[in-house]
């Protein structure tokens, strides 16, 4: 075979790098790439598809040996034209739907939002919201569905996966009866923290909360979050360590890596008085 000059770069699309979510996934991208010598190159795509055409066109110009998708703005055809007709390796995780053309890490959404859902009725819970996005990406809409298992029925709390999505996301609530709210991440969770607190209410007295992710902050807030823990630095390392491989052997079947989440019971979820 013919041996192609190599920029030992991976470029990588993450939708948003403010979430710590996102600082961390990377982290373990790039441990894995410093170790073998490549240089990680982000792109904050902000959920604009425009942004994400973009730079992966600029990417393929800059000649990077390999992408890394977990943002789900730009379309498989869009994918197809830039990625797979140069014949370009690359793998997608998280918010990117793997559509078994490509190489793919998930992790377990599905047992997420079960486990969550299960942890609330055990808590005696019976009226719920689902706080999330309006048009979901399908990690997130699957975390749903687990969740649903639990409680077929739920109030729906749409809002931006985001701290103030979170906090605007208060407003809503307090109106309804509801006592246990899933929060579809972490972030979502915070700024619930700050929207229910300016309502006069209290976690876990008057609201019981369990975020999504795992994310260091919670720890650090009072009362301190129960959260489902995704593995985000083995997720990251993971991505990193297939896209190499497929780089080594472009031509071995695709290969699709699912990772177990666990429930971390905290302070922020308690018995239903
Ligand atoms: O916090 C960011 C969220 O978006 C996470 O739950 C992650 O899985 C991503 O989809």
């Amino acid at each position: 075979r013919m041996i192609m000059k190599k920029s030992k770069t991976i470029g990588v699309l993450v939708p948003d790098i403010t979430n710590p979510f996102f600082s961390r996934l990377i982290r373990g991208i790039e441990g894995v790439l410093y170790r073998e010598n490549f240089v990680t190159l982000l792109c904050n795509a902000d959920l604009d598809s425009k942004k994400e055409i973009d730079y992966l066109e600029e990417l393929s110009r800059r000649g990077v040996d390999g992408y890394i998708i977990a943002s789900s703005a730009i379309s498989n055809q869009a994918i197809n034209e830039t990625l797979r007709a140069k014949n370009l390796p690359f793998i997608v995780l998280d918010q990117k739907k793997a559509e078994g053309f490509s190489d793919a890490v998930l992790t377990d959404d599905y047992t997420g939002g079960r486990l969550a859902g299960e942890y609330l009725q055990e808590l005696g819970h019976q009226k719920v919201a689902v706080v999330l996005p309006e048009g979901a990406t399908e990690n997130i809409a699957t975390r749903l569905i687990g969740f649903r298992e639990i409680f077929p029925e739920i109030t729906l709390i749409h809002s931006e996966l985001s701290k103030q999505g979170g906090r605007q996301a208060a407003k809503k609530i307090i109106e309804t009866d509801i006592t246990g709210i899933f929060a579809i991440n972490d972030e979502l969770a915070f700024g619930l923290y700050l929207g229910l607190a300016e309502a006069g209410k209290k976690i876990p007295q008057d609201y019981s909360v369990i975020g999504y992710d795992n994310i260091d902050m919670c720890e650090y807030v009072t009362p301190q979050l129960t959260t489902i823990a995704q593995p985000i630095y083995e997720l990251g390392q993971t991505t990193a360590e297939l896209l190499l491989k497929r780089i080594q052997e472009p031509e071995k079947d695709w290969e699709e890596r699912m990772l177990s989440v666990q429930l971390v019971k905290r302070f922020s979820a308690a018995r239903l008085k």
